[in-house]
């Protein structure tokens, strides 16, 4: 399972970048709000940083000033072949993915939430698709109904060779990291805590004493 970075904060993508393991950026209004900056301030920095698809979402509502900010987006950046237009699910959303798709520009298709949503994402070509795991678990106070979404959903794009590459998304602790991989996700996006909380073991910090405490014998 590929691991994203989910923060549009420049210092966290430049300090992940470094850990060597992270092979994209999601971004979103409120990650972007979070940041202090525009996406316009800042999507070519994050580009620069990461050597892969970087997520841009359009903030409009409907189909025709989604498709034209996404080509905004995309001429912004000069054409960078790794910037992905973020869309929301709608119908509106969907009708952007087939013709920004049908384009060759990346898309992905976010807040998904069901298995009948990923099937109108996966055949309207979306690049990606982000199912939330947090937020299914937040709403249907179950542990496990982001993992059994992920689940569904990689199932059905298994059995007809759907090409979407699926991101678990609104990740909120390592428990969710191993749920995603454990569903067949292809690609986890990540909070920059919650990546570091992932070296972390007790057994680990302990046995790493137990051995420096040998070699200094
Ligand atoms: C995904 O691309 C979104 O940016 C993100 O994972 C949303 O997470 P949240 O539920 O914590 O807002």
């Amino acid at each position: 399972m590929k691991l994203f970075i989910d923060t549009a904060i420049t210092e966290e993508i430049a300090a992940a970048a470094e850990l060597g393991v992270i092979s994209g950026v999601t971004t979103n209004p409120s990650l972007l709000a979070k940041s202090g900056r525009t996406l316009n301030d800042v999507i070519t920095e994050i580009l620069s940083l990461v050597n892969g698809p970087v997520s841009a979402e359009v903030e409009e509502s409907s189909a025709e000033n989604m498709y034209r900010q996404a080509h905004e987006i995309v001429n912004s950046v000069n054409f960078n072949p790794n910037i992905t237009i973020k869309l929301p699910m709608t119908e509106d959303g969907i009708k952007v993915c087939r013709r920004l798709s049908s384009e060759g520009i990346m898309t992905n298709v976010t807040l998904v939430f069901s298995v009948p949503q990923a099937l109108l994402a996966m055949e309207a070509g979306a690049e990606f698709i982000s199912p939330f795991m947090g937020r299914m678990d937040d709403k249907y106070a179950d542990a496990e109904s982001g993992f059994k979404l992920i689940k569904k959903i990689a199932e059905v794009k298994r059995i007809y060779g759907y090409k979407s590459k699926i991101i678990a998304a609104s990740i909120r602790h390592t428990a969710h990291v191993e749920q995603a991989a454990l569903a067949g996700a292809d690609i986890a996006t990540i909070p920059f805590k919650v990546i570091k909380q992932m070296y972390c073991h007790e057994l680990t910090e302990n046995g790493l004493k137990i051995f420096r405490d040998a070699s200094k014998k």
